[in-house]
């Protein structure tokens, strides 16, 4: 069974696998993995390196036309994409239709791993919780860097400083992971959610958990957030307002799968808020939970930095890069066996991140969507 391990495009630091994974890759039954040459540049590796843990070093076309899987991070470009491939990747299927439509037409067989169902034994294949990890932590740095004040209490000669205020909105893991980095920079934090699950969650951390009264049950909602209604979302801007005015340090990270990140910094509460004070919104690509976020820009509002930056995973490419190839094994571990790829569609985990299987849909999710 042969493996094809491609190189991404230049913006992206990560690779879906690094050297220390080949030999987990050889022990789930591949003979022959190859990687496209230079795949490992972003993390500061050499093909060499790739070579002596035990792959081949292959050019792009090659990979795609002779591997019986091919891995990635982003879906590569369609055209390259035949009907024998079968790919494993991450491409965001909930917000790219279109593109499904023409996986289907072409009969490639993809799976995305941004789709793997949130139970317990999928945990460990969850690459959305391992990107949030490193997205959440970055975030902090990102805001400390730019902040133009101290993250913990000084006690100085030269007086006392006050911590940073920081809050955190939406509180899943990449809000959990920046209430963590916050707190061991010694800021102050408090957080926000909808899902009533979050509070003690947030407590935990050391910070202080912001409440609003009747938020809708999202019990049955397989660990995302639900839609609130028009009542609730009123409540909820006004008090985020009035934290939001006292904060130093906003990190955006609410989302709702398919959906519109919901709008939670308005207009009126940036020109409201302490001039210097930062933004990071990992909303953004979906809109963004502030009024002004702009993808992948770093912008100044109202004396107010706000960084809109959706892929802060790349910017920690190795440790993510570890993260995510550790997610595929686990992964593997479900779609292969001795004799190759094994497409057991009975396996809810498999039957849940294939988007297309031979000009089939098969994620019921996706399919839903389509035939609506
Ligand atoms: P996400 O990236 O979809 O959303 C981030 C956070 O924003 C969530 O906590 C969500 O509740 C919150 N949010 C949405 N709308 C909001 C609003 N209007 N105001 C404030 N907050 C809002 O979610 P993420 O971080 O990927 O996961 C959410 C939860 O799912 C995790 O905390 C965890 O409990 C669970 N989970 C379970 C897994 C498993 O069992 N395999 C794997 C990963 C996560």
């Amino acid at each position: 069974m042969q493996l094809g391990i491609l190189k991404e495009i230049d913006s992206e630091k990560r690779v879906a696998f690094l050297p220390e994974h080949i030999n987990n890759l050889t022990q789930l039954g591949f003979d022959k993995i190859s990687i496209e040459s230079g795949a490992g540049s972003g993390v500061n590796v050499s093909d060499q390196q790739y070579q002596e843990a035990g792959a081949t070093i292959s050019d792009r076309s090659s990979i795609l036309t002779g591997s019986d899987l091919v891995v990635g991070i982003h879906l590569p470009e369609l055209a390259s994409l035949g009907q024998d491939i079968v790919l494993v990747t991450q491409m965001n299927p909930l917000s790219n239709i279109e593109t499904i439509k023409e996986l289907k037409s072409k009969g490639s067989t993809v799976f995305s791993m941004d789709m793997v169902p949130r139970t317990t034994k999928a945990q460990a294949m969850d690459v959305l919780s391992s990107m949030a990890t490193s997205a959440g932590y970055k975030a902090i740095l990102s805001a400390a860097m730019q902040l133009p004040k101290f993250f913990p209490m000084f006690m100085t000669a030269a007086g006392t400083i006050a911590p940073a205020k920081v809050l955190i909105l939406g509180a899943g893991v990449a809000g959990l992971q920046a209430i963590s980095t916050a707190r061991r920079l010694g800021a102050v934090v408090e957080a926000f959610d909808v899902r009533a699950a979050a509070k003690e969650e947030v407590m935990s951390l050391g910070a202080k958990f912001v409440e609003v009264e009747g938020a809708k049950d999202d019990t049955s909602a397989g660990g995302y957030a639900v839609e609130q209604t028009e009542a609730y979302k009123a409540k909820q801007a006004a008090l985020i307002q009035e934290h939001a005015k006292k904060s130093d340090v906003i990190i955006c990270t609410a989302q709702i799968p398919g959906r519109r990140a919901p709008l939670l910094v308005t207009e009126d509460t940036v020109k409201n808020m302490k001039p210097g004070a930062v933004v990071v919104d990992l909303a953004a690509s979906t809109g963004g939970n502030c009024a002004f976020t702009e993808d992948d820009k770093t912008i100044v509002v109202h004396g107010v930095t706000i960084i809109g930056d959706s892929n802060l995973a790349s910017t920690i490419p190795f440790d993510s890069s570890k993260m995510y190839g550790k997610n595929l094994i686990n992964f593997f571990k479900e779609l292969v066996n001795e004799e190759g790829v094994n497409f057991d569609f009975e396996n809810e985990i498999i039957e849940h991140t294939c988007i297309t299987y031979k000009g089939e849909i098969k994620s019921p999710r996706i399919k839903n969507i389509i035939n609506q």
